[in-house]
């Protein structure tokens, strides 16, 4: 049994007034979950604050993003032994909107990747096929690629572990989640895909999400399909009462 993931991607919203109170009242409202993993992944400077506000609660704290080297001349770059010094647990690595705004690419990925592993951080890998994409029949060649390139070269050591996170491009804020039934299908072969490349061991332990336009009322029916083991929720993680009720998904 996969232990069940619910991230939250805040992306580039939230000022610290609205941090802080966020902190106090989810902090206390899921303080009972104990058999899912809570992780919501803030802005960078709010890392530290997320931290220390909601230690002791069962939420752990990811970044958006990070470079891969260690430490250098690279302004304006955050490094995953920074990460690590403050208590990040997650780094999301590869989310389309880095792909489509920021020239990411499964090659840089695959830095990424490699990096956070060796700083003992767990990423959280984004793969996903846009509208055009899908029209032409071609997700699952995207997925492939994303996930053969993006994990190139990688052996995962016993204690190391990586999440993968299925976000369809046209599915993220848009309003149009994939149906169970054609996330199930990716997320079936997303498994098989990682059975390939890290061996069947390692890909019936890792934990696939899925991510775009998840809200209260369509998580139950996406946490009963059998590959999906979680979610990636932008928008509806920015308001704590709907980020729990999705925390609190009924299977
Ligand atoms: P939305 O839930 O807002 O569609 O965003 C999904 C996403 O991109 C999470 O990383």
């Amino acid at each position: 049994m996969r232990r069940p993931v619910i991230a939250g991607n805040w992306k580039m919203h939230m000022e610290l007034d609205e941090v802080t109170n966020y902190a106090s009242r989810f902090g206390k409202a899921i303080s009972d979950v104990k058999d899912r993993d809570i992780i919501i992944c803030p802005p960078f400077i709010y890392l530290r604050t997320l931290i220390e506000a909601l230690q002791g609660t069962p939420v752990s704290i990811g970044a958006q993003m990070m470079y891969w080297e260690d430490k250098g001349a690279y302004t304006g770059e955050i490094s995953g032994p920074m990460l690590r010094s403050i208590g990040v647990e997650y780094v999301i690595i590869g989310h389309s909107e880095r792909r489509q705004f920021f020239g990411e690419t499964d090659a840089t990925v695959n830095r990424r990747v490699k990096a956070a592993l060796r700083n003992h951080i767990n990423p959280i890998l984004c793969v996903g096929e846009t509208l055009k994409q899908r029209e032409a029949s071609e997700t699952f060649e995207v997925i492939d690629r994303q996930l053969t390139q993006g994990l190139e070269g990688l052996e995962l050591k016993p204690t190391e572990s990586i999440i993968v996170a299925y976000e369809p491009v046209w599915a993220i804020g848009t309003g149009k989640t994939a149906t169970p039934g054609i996330a199930q299908e990716v997320h079936e072969r997303i498994r098989n895909v990682l059975s390939s490349i890290l061996g069947a061991k390692a890909s019936g332990e890792i934990r696939v999400l899925y991510g775009g336009s998840v809200k209260p009322d369509n998580i139950d029916e996406l946490m009963r399909q059998k590959d999906i083991d979680g979610a990636l929720v932008g928008g509806a993680s920015l308001d704590p009462d709907s980020f729990e009720r999705i925390v609190r998904y009924k299977e």
